[in-house]
């Protein structure tokens, strides 16, 4: 969603916004734009678009070392320049760029309107400049507090003054907000890619929490000036990390890469002399472990998909009742927290609102959350009780790959250290271990499958509607393929359980929609042959997902992608990777801009 930068230093200022602006790109936006302290002045230019259409009309000149810049995902008011942030006072002289959403804005503009106050956007941020205009007498930092002690609703800021040149400031509520500490030189991001260029020391901000910052300094204090004493943390990442490499798109880098960041995952959490998993960052002792009765991860999309995988795994390994439910769902549902349950809150961004404030509302019920995130430092990594970084590496991509795989990753390894306390044998474990440490080779092998995928993309391209079909652990595989189409290529894809589509989904089918099914050689494959064969009576076309040699799917399919053969429980990591190649692929075909689809964005901060 939307993203912020702000830097204060010896350098050109507008390169530096632009550039940051340019890494902030893969949260998603529709309009950008940046404000620039002068001599005595701040000189704003914003319009709807990408970076570089801004770029194309910043004036060559436009130089200063203090600035703040944003990308807008729209909310309030449509996508026009005029709606785009830094959002200025009537005299020009306060500029202030705004994630989150305002609540009680119009009664806010209301009031300021009959003091004379006059607006030009239609969103809600822009009650915050004049407001903190009606406070400002000299002091920025004192009147941004003072403005938003009136403000209900969420928001990252940054502000700037041209009677305070060098000086921004910044403030958290319910909005991700990171400072940059570097050498003669500071900085403000929403995420900390905006910065990475510049420095890895960073501050994260919490909620209530205000920044001043000049190039060589920065003091935090809560809304009541109270001064807040905070840990600077290193970014463990380098930049190369979120560069794309000579891959054609990051979401085709990340696809490619999961070898990789699978392993990564897995790295120093199986014990092979126990043969177990290890999961320190769960803080809880192996008594605590051995008193959960009951299971319940939260999540959205992606993660919801991996939270079912890992709900199904839990449950068959370690014989504990595991269920996944929707984050959006959960926090308006009175839903019942019991001591001996623990809840996962599984999350690439570790900022979605949803999963947040369903998160917020256990904690506040007493229950004990804990994280499997990807991005360290992030607001529900640090707001749990505990948990697991998937270390996945910095995802840019809006459609999730290598954080879903990274996602099963922590979920087998905690199944099996569940199942291994239970009753799994050392035998049993030892197995496990040694398939799971394998994973990341067939992943590998299934990646070379790419010149095959994308001869299959070029064939079915045109086609407007798919099913994507599994059983068992294969089902919310089949729905994370129907998401990864849809969102990327926009072709409308229905995952649906392959034993359900009798139910009704089959009255969609014929010669014109295909049918994605995913039938390994596991216990439920001869249900899915079944399951084929009612949809191929019906002419849908087959593309099957099926274990090298299995002829019989070979023989009924009209298209097969064969992968390695596996342990039947390990399956949904060797078949999400044709599924995410067959969706960039299509996506490829059809012109689609693959890594920032429309209308979609990569962290969803807004409920
Ligand atoms: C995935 O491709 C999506 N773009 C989206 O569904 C995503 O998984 C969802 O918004 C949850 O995000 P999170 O993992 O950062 O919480």
């Amino acid at each position: 969603m939307c993203g912020i930068v702000g830097y204060c230093g010896p350098k050109n200022v507008t390169p530096i916004l632009l550039d940051g602006l340019k890494r902030l790109e893969y949260r998603g936006y529709d309009s950008a734009g940046i404000a620039v302290q002068t001599e005595n002045s701040i000189k704003v230019v914003k319009r709807t678009g990408k970076i570089q259409d801004l770029r194309a009309i910043v004036p060559a000149n436009l130089e200063g070392h203090c600035g703040i810049g944003h990308t807008r995902w729209a909310t309030h008011g449509g996508v026009t320049d005029i709606n785009a942030h830094p959002h200025q006072d009537s005299s020009g002289k306060i500029a202030v760029v705004h994630n989150g959403i305002i609540e009680n804005y119009t009664a806010l503009k209301a009031s300021l309107e009959k003091q004379g106050f006059r607006f030009a956007s239609e969103t809600d941020s822009e009650v915050l400049p004049h407001l903190i205009a009606y406070y400002y007498q000299g002091d920025l930092e004192k009147a941004v507090r003072q403005a938003l002690k009136q403000v209900k609703g969420t928001y990252g800021i940054a502000v700037i003054h041209s009677d305070e040149p060098g000086r921004i400031v910044g403030a958290r509520y319910g909005s991700p907000l990171v400072v940059g500490v570097g050498d003669g030189e500071m900085l403000l991001g929403s995420d900390v890619t905006a910065m990475i260029a510049h420095t890895k020391q960073v501050v994260y901000l919490e909620d209530g929490e205000l920044v001043s910052l000049t190039k060589d300094t920065y003091t935090i204090t809560d809304l009541n000036d109270q001064q807040v004493d905070k840990q600077v943390d290193e970014i463990q990442w380098d930049l190369e990390a979120i560069e794309k490499e000579g891959f054609a798109c990051f979401m085709e880098k990340e696809i490619f890469e999961q070898p990789e960041s699978i392993a990564r995952t897995l790295s120093g959490r199986l014990d092979p002399e126990y043969t177990t998993g290890k999961l320190g960052g769960l803080n809880m002792t192996s008594r605590e472990l051995l008193g959960i009765r009951r299971i319940k991860i939260v999540a959205a999309g992606t993660s919801w998909h991996a939270g079912l995988v890992g709900a199904y795994l839990i449950e068959t390994l370690a014989r504990i009742p595991a269920s996944a439910e929707l984050s959006s769902e959960l926090r308006y549902r009175n839903s019942v927290v019991e001591p001996d349950t623990i809840y996962f809150a599984v999350t690439q961004s570790g900022e979605t609102a949803d999963t947040l404030y369903a998160m917020r509302e256990l904690k506040r019920k007493g229950a004990r959350v804990l994280g499997i995130c990807n991005v360290v430092g992030s607001t529900i990594a640090r707001e749990s009780d505990g948990g697991v970084y998937t270390h996945a590496g910095p995802e840019i991509a809006v459609a999730s790959t290598k954080a879903f795989t990274s996602q099963l990753a922590v979920f087998y390894v905690f199944a099996l250290l569940m199942a291994r306390m239970r009753d799994m044998s050392v035998s049993a474990g030892q197995r496990f271990v040694k398939e799971l440490q394998g994973i990341p080779e067939k992943v590998r092998e299934v990646l070379k499958q790419r010149d095959h995928i994308q001869a299959l993309a070029k064939k079915y391209y045109k086609v407007r509607d798919f099913l994507f079909l599994g059983r068992g652990l294969e089902y919310p595989v089949a729905l994370e393929g129907a998401l990864k189409l849809k969102e990327i290529s926009y072709i409308h894809a229905e995952g649906y359980s392959a034993g359900e589509i009798k139910h009704g989904p089959i009255a969609l089918v014929n010669e014109d929609t295909p049918s994605v099914f995913l039938v390994p050689q596991d216990s439920l494959r001869d249900k899915v042959l079944s399951n084929i064969k009612e949809i191929k009576a019906r002419k849908g076309p087959i593309i099957a997902v099926c274990t090298e040699g299995d002829a019989e799917v070979a023989a009924i399919a009209d298209d097969i992608i064969p992968v390695p053969q596996v342990d039947e429980l390990f399956y949904p990591f060797i078949l999400i990777i044709p599924l995410q190649l067959f969706a960039y692929f299509c996506a490829l075909e059809l012109g689609r801009d693959v890594d920032q689809p429309r209308n979609l964005a990569k962290s969803v901060t807004v409920e």
